[in-house]
């Protein structure tokens, strides 16, 4: 049981309490922002390190060894990047940018793990400049390209097969990617047929699976995972990776759990294990892809508040200085977040705040119902839980320039990424 208040709970687990309100390693929130400006999201370097290590660790005791790729598309900032790199992670990568990023911040291509639904050509030239490790195959015309490819070069690629299972999650049917009908991957059959007869140039490996993300109950995902063994033996077809993809999910509000990224990973590796003992099979090197658990937690966006108003039904806004250009996933999903002010997280609510994005868009909203404490222009809003997928999605819509961002470390705070100027939204116009 955790001793810290409940409006923390979706905080970074060393985020405390301090005298000028929320703390991360002895930084405080609102000093932050004072500092560095505002929108900002901050990363807690110690929540990353611990949670990829966790996972990297886990993997690395599977009977037949394994590697954990870290999906870039949770968070792609260098110094994350490399902090996970540190950590033991390889890197999933789901386009020629991502393939890139994953260079500079130094991982090796064999830790390459490739995605994407709608591979281009520079996507596939991309993974095999990088000598990606393993090319995730989307269907049958991507493995005819990405052959052709290899024969042109004078080499060979190994790779896995995506099929959707048709297991389903629970979460948001926006996230949701493993049913029948996705627009990922291929039915198994397909799947097993085209492992069955790839062109030349390509070496099948095994199969991928990824059912969904912000998965916050655990069981359809291990039982993918268990069920993946025994159909590739039914088929014939070989299994010598499995990669059973990401999707565990955060705790965005007080009331969710907060799954351990650790322990889900020992929990895949051990059913895993236990189904290829019964099945009389070799465990296969175990695959693994966490975004959103290794990076969501970490990350907490800071807002000022800019007007508070009452609307002519009686619900008061409170307008801050960012919204949907710094966070996509309300607009998508409708996702909910738990905002507190980060001077005084646990002051007695004054009352139930709506909370409005800056930009020209009604659902412009970060957070409806929130409770508050006398908030007043100047204050600053902390939203907790965003560094996963809030700025690999952010975006320049009425041309606000995107946030910077800092990464807490050992006490101190760095930028990582600069806040995009005026200049910068014009740098492209010719
Ligand atoms: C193929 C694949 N792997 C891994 C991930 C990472 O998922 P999560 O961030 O939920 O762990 C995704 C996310 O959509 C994905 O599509």
């Amino acid at each position: 049981m955790s001793d810290r208040p409940d409006a923390l709970l979706p905080f970074p687990e060393g985020a405390v309490l301090g005298p000028y309100g929320i703390e991360l390693d002895g930084v405080a929130l609102s000093a932050l922002a004072e500092e560095h400006g505002t929108p900002l999201y901050v990363h807690d370097a110690a929540s990353i390190r611990t949670r990829a290590a966790a996972v990297a660790a886990a993997v690395r005791d599977a009977p037949s060894g394994g590697r954990a790729a870290f999906a870039l598309k949770a968070q792609s900032a260098l110094a994350v990047l490399r902090l996970v790199r540190e950590a033991g992670l390889g890197a999933d990568c789901a386009s020629a940018g991502e393939i890139e990023a994953a260079r500079r911040a130094g991982f090796e291509g064999a830790s390459l793990v490739i995605h994407g639904n709608a591979k281009c050509a520079a996507d596939l030239a991309a993974a095999l400049d990088a000598d990606a490790g393993l090319v995730v195959l989307d269907g049958r015309n991507e493995a005819e390209r990405l052959g052709a490819l290899c024969r042109a070069r004078g080499r060979t690629q190994d790779v896995l097969v995506r099929i959707a299972p048709g297991i389903e999650v629970d979460t948001h049917r926006h996230i949701a990617t493993g049913h029948h009908g996705s627009k990922f991957g291929v039915t198994p059959a397909e799947g097993a047929a085209l492992l069955r007869d790839l062109p030349a140039g390509l070496v099948g490996r095994g199969l991928h699976v990824h059912l969904g993300s912000q998965v916050l109950d655990p069981e359809p995902l291990v039982a993918a995972a268990r069920w993946l063994p025994a159909f590739a033996k039914a088929e014939g077809i070989p299994l010598e990776v499995l990669d059973v993809g990401g999707g565990l999910g955060i705790r965005y509000t007080p009331d969710q759990p907060q799954p351990d990224p650790g322990a889900h990973t020992q929990a895949l590796v051990a059913a895993i294990a236990a189904v290829c003992g019964d099945e009389g099979l070799a465990v296969p090197e175990i695959v693994v892809e966490p975004g959103r658990s290794i990076v969501g937690t970490s990350g907490v966006t800071l807002y000022r508040v800019v007007g508070v108003k009452t609307a002519g039904d009686g619900s008061t806004w409170v307008a801050v200085d960012g919204g949907m250009g710094d966070n996509l996933r309300v607009g998508l999903y409708g996702a909910d977040y738990a905002p507190v002010l980060a001077e005084r997280p646990t002051a007695e609510p004054t009352g139930r705040y709506r909370l409005a994005g800056r930009h020209c868009e009604s659902t412009d909203v970060l957070a409806e119902d929130v409770p508050l404490a006398d908030p007043a222009v100047g204050d600053v809003v902390a939203v907790p839980a965003t560094g996963a997928y809030h700025q690999t999605m952010a975006h320049t819509y009425n041309l606000f320039g995107r946030p910077a961002a800092v990464l807490v470390d050992g006490g101190a705070a760095r930028v990582i990424t600069r806040r995009e100027s005026v200049d910068d939204l014009f740098a492209r116009d010719v």
